[in-house]
């Protein structure tokens, strides 16, 4: 398939420069092919005409009674074709003028021919302008005997014209060839990019890990730089990741031992006030060191991970896990004929991602949720889990998803499982809203803007 170049890419860089080059190398080779063409043609039709006019001297004769004859015809036998546009003609004062047979009408114009010498000019002829060639000799009686001889000029247009028809049609055909050699030659240079470009793609993607394949020696160092890049990159995620992880760890038997302290002030009398607020700073700072440790074990951040993740393969066994946690609620998949359904996204943070709605959904709905896959695979894929249960006021919609808000202080759970989804779907590049429905709560995630 013929790829257009894009504005702004090297391909048409090199496809304007090589269109410019081929154009003017083209243009150059006709225009001096022609001109050194015509200049070679005139020459040899002067010559041409020089000879002939030398040879009408040598064949005419003036008889014994005074006229002029021609030994023999002229060697071209062009000059006895009627009107071919080659005429010769000889003139003597008192002397009937002899002319060429080809000359069935008007005459030559003898005054060219008024010198001993070869003289050759422009004129008009029987059939339009000529090019004449005169001399005169003095004849047996001393009288001037006038040799001309003329051909159409556009014999000699003629001529050029048909080679410069055929210069051309070849040259125009030898530009569409260099042309055609020359996008060839564009696409042979720039296939290594286009491959880097394949590769970089399929990175992003996440079907591979690292710029795959071999490169030539001026974009191999910046394919190996981007590489290192890329594990650097990972490196330093995951040591954050571990860091974040191990800092929360180490926070939390100090909070319990603030918390403990705390709850035995409560008990004493007269510091049960400082000693609540103790508290509600320690309960809020266990929320927070919650939320952080459920970030650590996620390994979200991670968008070259390499994996494709099929979505109803991650989807089954939460599921599952969700019909024993809420047994009295059912739990239904709706794939929609799409079963190669994936994503380029870490199949751990997308679980993770699901169950936290799908929880929710578990603990709110009156007796079923429905998780749905909808779209076109791979890209498009959107995310939708339903309940029926008692929905979330509408002006709740957004605060919900604030770090520890809970609407429903019957139900357990820390107000965590929110805050964390959309982080995850953020990392994830996924957008994840609320709405409410008839009945029930719809969490949709869908994909925003490629990342
Ligand atoms: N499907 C739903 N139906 C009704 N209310 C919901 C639904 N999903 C969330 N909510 C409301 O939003 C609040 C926040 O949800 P979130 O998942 O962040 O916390 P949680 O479920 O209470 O606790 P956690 O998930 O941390 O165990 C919930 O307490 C609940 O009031
Ligand atoms: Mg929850």
């Amino acid at each position: 398939m013929i790829r257009l170049p894009l504005p702004g890419s090297l391909r048409l860089r090199f496809l304007l420069a090589i269109t410019l080059w081929t154009v003017l190398g083209v243009s150059a080779i006709w225009l001096s092919a022609t001109g050194i063409f015509r200049a070679h043609v005139e020459q040899s039709y002067h010559d041409e005409l020089a000879v002939h006019v030398r040879e009408l001297g040598r064949l005419t004769t003036v008889s014994p009674d005074g006229r002029l004859v021609l030994t023999r015809p002229l060697s071209d036998p062009r000059y006895e074709e009627p009107l071919s546009g080659f005429y010769w003609q000889v003139t003597a004062d008192g002397r009937a003028p002899l002319k060429s047979e080809s000359m069935t009408r008007g005459s030559l114009d003898e005054q060219i021919a008024h010198s001993p010498e070869i003289l050759h000019t422009l004129d008009n002829g029987p059939t339009g302008p000529a090019i004449t060639y005169g001399f005169t000799r003095t004849g047996p009686a001393g009288e001037d005997i006038h040799f001309v001889i003329a051909t159409d000029q556009r014999e000699l247009e003629r001529l050029i014209g048909s080679f410069t028809r055929d210069l051309t049609l070849g040259l125009v055909g030898l530009g569409a060839l260099l042309l055609a050699t020359g996008v060839a030659i564009i696409g042979f240079g720039l296939h290594p990019l286009d491959h880097l470009s394949r590769a970089i793609a399929r990175l992003r993607q996440g079907e591979a890990v690292e710029l795959e394949g071999h490169y030539p020696v001026e974009i191999a160092p910046l394919a190996a730089d981007l590489n290192a890049y890329v594990r650097q990159n990972s490196e330093m995620l995951k040591r954050a990741r571990v860091q974040a992880g191990n800092l929360a760890h180490s926070l939390r038997t100090p909070l319990a031992i603030i918390t403990d302290e705390a709850e035995q002030l409560a008990r004493s009398t007269g510091s049960a006030q400082a000693a609540q607020v103790l508290l509600d700073q320690a309960g809020a700072m266990e929320q927070q060191i919650e939320y952080q440790l459920a970030r650590a074990r996620s390994s979200a951040g991670q968008p070259l991970s390499g994996h494709q993740t099929r979505l109803p393969d991650v989807a089954l066994p939460i599921l599952k896990a969700m019909e024993r946690l809420h047994p009295s609620k059912q739990f239904r998949l709706e794939v929609n004929d799409c079963a190669g359904l994936a994503l380029p996204i870490d199949p751990v943070d997308y679980g993770e991602l699901l169950a936290n709605l799908l929880d929710n959904a578990g603990k709110w709905a009156r007796t079923q949720v429905v998780l749905s896959f909808a779209g076109n695979p791979r890209s498009e894929i959107t995310a939708t889990i339903r309940d029926d249960g008692p929905g979330i006021p509408e002006e709740e919609l957004e605060r919900v998803f604030e770090l520890g808000v809970r609407l429903d202080p019957a139900m357990p759970g820390s107000g965590l499982g929110l805050a964390i989804a959309r982080d995850l779907a953020q990392t994830l590049g996924l957008q994840l809203v609320l709405v409410n429905q008839a009945i029930g709560v719809a969490g949709i995630l869908s994909p925003t803007a490629r990342r």
